[in-house]
Formats: structure tokens, C-alpha cells, sequence
């Protein structure tokens, strides 16, 4: 059985990898409206990771015998000035999905719920992983974006991402 104060917690972060999901969703579309296929597929791939978050979350509430409350999913409502600001709207977005898992693993931490911070690890370091990829797609974006021809190079990079489901065994 799992805490009172931890289901809260788990279930608010489920509704925030949905609509990291959703939100990138959003930004996949952006970037394909603007003909950058490659940075389309970076973020479609994105979305599918984060959807895969999701359900891991919800899975571990079914293996602790809670059901997940799904709420609705707000709306991605960032009108993206620039590419660069895309960008950087992702990896904003990945501090504070970093922030919210930290939360959840000091509660877990203050209640001794090991088995959760177990749970947690791999979140903490893909967050870490999610985090560092990001900052690179800003400080190469950055490099190289402002150039065609470097933008065009950039592209071409991202058509190359391709997604892994999560190797967490729950
Ligand atoms: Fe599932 Fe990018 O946080």
C-alpha cells in the first residue's frame, strides 16, 4: 500500500508526463508546419517517450493496488516566436519536470517509502539524461541554427532519432 500523500503526488505526475506528451505534440507540429522534418521527428519521438513515462507511472500504481486518476490534459498554449524559443520552452519544460520528480522523491524519502525512491531512480536519471539532451539541442541550435545551411545540417541530425521504449522493469 502505498501513502496517501504519495498516490497525490504520483497521480499529479502522471498528468504532467501526458501533457509533457501533449505539449510536445505541439512542438513536433510546430516544427513540421515550418518544414524542419527533422526537429518534427526529435519532438515526435519526445512525445512517445513521454507517453511511455506516463504509463510507467500509472503501471506502478497498478502494481502497488491504486488505480491512477486520469485528469484532463491541459492544452499546450505557447505560441512559439522563434525556433530557438521552442527549444528552450523543452528544456524549461524538463527542469520542472525534473523539479516535480524531485518533490516526489524527498516525500518518498521523509515517509521511508524505499520502495517508491527505488521506483524513482530511473526517473531521476533519465531526467538528468532528458535535461542534458535538451541543453544540447539549445547550445547547438545556438552554433549552428542561425545559418541555412547549418539549420539545414542540424535537420538532417534529427531525422536520425529514433525511439527506444524504456528499459525500466517494473
Ligand atoms: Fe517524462 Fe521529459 O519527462
Amino acid at each position: 500500500m502505498l501513502h496517501k500523500k504519495i498516490v497525490e503526488l504520483l497521480n499529479i505526475q502522471i498528468n504532467r508526463e501526458f501533457y509533457s506528451s501533449y505539449l510536445y505534440l505541439d512542438t513536433s507540429n510546430y516544427f513540421y508546419d515550418n518544414s524542419l522534418n527533422g526537429y518534427g521527428n526529435w519532438f515526435d519521438i519526445q512525445t512517445q517517450e513521454e507517453n511511455a513515462h506516463a504509463i510507467l507511472f500509472v503501471k506502478y500504481m497498478q502494481n502497488n493496488g491504486e488505480r491512477a486518476v486520469l485528469e484532463a490534459i491541459a492544452k499546450p498554449d505557447i505560441a512559439y516566436k522563434s525556433f530557438k524559443h521552442a527549444i528552450d520552452e523543452a528544456y524549461k519544460h524538463e527542469l520542472f519536470i525534473s523539479k516535480s520528480i524531485n518533490n516526489i522523491y524527498w516525500v518518498a524519502y521523509e515517509l521511508r517509502d524505499f520502495k517508491t525512491m527505488q521506483f524513482l531512480d530511473w526517473f531521476v536519471k533519465e531526467q538528468g539524461e532528458e535535461e542534458k539532451n535538451v541543453d544540447e539541442l539549445c547550445k547547438r541550435f545556438e552554433l549552428f541554427g542561425n545559418d541555412p545551411r547549418g539549420l539545414y545540417m542540424l535537420d538532417s541530425e534529427m531525422a536520425a532519432r529514433t525511439f527506444t521504449p524504456p528499459s525500466l522493469v517494473l
